[in-house]
């Protein structure tokens, strides 16, 4: 089957480096390499490494770190990766062949869309329901992971919402796959970017049926190293590690020496310490700008992420308002409609205040236009 376009990260790569405010963004400010040296990185000594290649799954270094994540793993758990996306990538390939069945949550961030139907999978939604803080709908969950499910894809913290797990969710859904023999993918590159909740925990450990997959794109706001991991059972590592040998060998040397330095227990620390802070500073602003479209907008309280998922009170599709802002004010968001929901827009606050006001007022000014929009009355 051909491989069906991506449509979120195709209309990302085609506009973010061009429009002049990308709001379109997910994770917070990314790190520059200066603030890396202020955290221990030695850019003296990378200067003398001869740039051959790394070690095709991560170093042993890389990987003894982030053992120090996981409690109870060994480095052959690890699998280093191109970013977060080549681990699920990996994990579908591996986890699915043609005929099986796959369970998605929408709405999602929908890279685990196009590659299994392109190989003959089946897809099953479940929807988040926004009425009840974007919990899973359980009926729909179980309707959608069945004795013929291999494999159930969830987002937590959940890119778009936004939204965490409770830990009784948590467990429902691992007892869920466990009964059905179908491993669960839960991709956790959102955990860290938490604004005053608790650190969110690891569905790690809960089953042998777990496998993690994770990275430095958005909470360590470290996207351009392109360094990401799965953690799982060996031997459903070794099998990724097959696929990896073919796809892409390894990751970048001189990325992996850099991301021992973001994830030393401290730095991580750190890093996540410089997310909160981010996200602290710009809520306020955020939230007067949605509110101050009388009720136009509406949302669940902000848990996790770089931005909101909101829902907008007009009949035009969010592609087309999308559309709209980025060819009349240069400015780029993402429609619902990208990730699985129609009628939201997702909007990113992970940047610096002025810069993020300048793209809201010109996200704004096409707001305006839409016929629903009554300022301070009834919609
Ligand atoms: C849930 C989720 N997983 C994975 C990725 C891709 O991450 P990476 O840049 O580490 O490949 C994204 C990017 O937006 C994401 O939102």
């Amino acid at each position: 089957m051909k491989m069906e376009t991506f449509e979120m990260e195709r209309m990302q790569s085609t506009w973010e480096n061009v429009v002049e405010y990308d709001l379109s963004e997910s994770g917070i400010r990314a790190v520059s390499l200066r603030e890396l040296t202020e955290l221990g990185f030695d850019l003296e000594e990378a200067m003398d490494t001869p740039l051959g290649y790394s070690q095709s799954n991560g170093t042993i270094e890389l990987r003894e770190l982030l053992t120090e994540q996981y409690p109870g793993t060994s480095i052959e758990n690890i699998e280093v990766t191109n970013g977060t996306s080549e681990a699920n990538y990996l994990v579908a390939l591996v986890a699915l062949q043609g005929g099986d069945d796959m369970a998605l949550e929408v709405p999602n961030y929908m890279q685990l869309w196009g590659p299994p139907r392109s190989f003959g999978a089946r897809i099953n939604t479940f929807p988040l329901d926004f009425t009840s803080s974007w919990e899973p709908d359980w009926d729909g969950f179980e309707r959608a992971v069945s004795e013929k499910t291999r494999l159930v894809y969830i987002s937590n913290p959940n890119n778009p919402t936004g939204a965490v797990l409770s830990r009784d969710a948590m467990r429902r859904i691992v007892e869920r796959c466990e009964r059905v023999g179908a491993y669960l993918l839960a991709d956790e590159v959102y955990i860290g970017a938490e604004r005053e909740r608790e650190r969110t925990p690891s569905f790690w450990g809960m089953s042998d049926r777990v496998i993690v997959t994770s990275g430095l794109s958005k909470a360590y706001g470290i996207p351009g190293l392109r360094i990401g991991w799965m953690v799982g059972p060996k031997d459903f590592v070794t099998e990724c590690w097959s696929q990896h040998d073919y796809i892409t060998i390894g990751p970048n040397k001189l990325s992996d020496i850099m991301a021992r330095t973001a994830v030393e227990p401290a730095n991580r620390k750190r890093l996540y310490d410089r997310t909160r802070e981010i996200l602290r500073q710009n809520l306020k602003s955020m939230q007067e700008w949605l509110d101050g479209f009388g009720g136009f907008f509406t949302y669940t309280p902000h848990e996790a992420g770089a931005f909101y998922f909101v829902k907008y009170a007009s009949e035009v599709p969010s592609l087309e308002l999308v559309r709209n802002i980025l060819h009349r004010q240069s400015t780029l968001i993402i429609p619902g409609s990208h990730l699985g929901m129609e009628g939201f827009l997702r909007i990113w606050m992970g940047g610096k205040p002025d810069f993020l006001q300048e793209g809201r007022r010109r996200i704004g000014a096409e707001i305006e236009k839409l016929p629903e929009l009554v300022r301070g009355g009834d919609l």
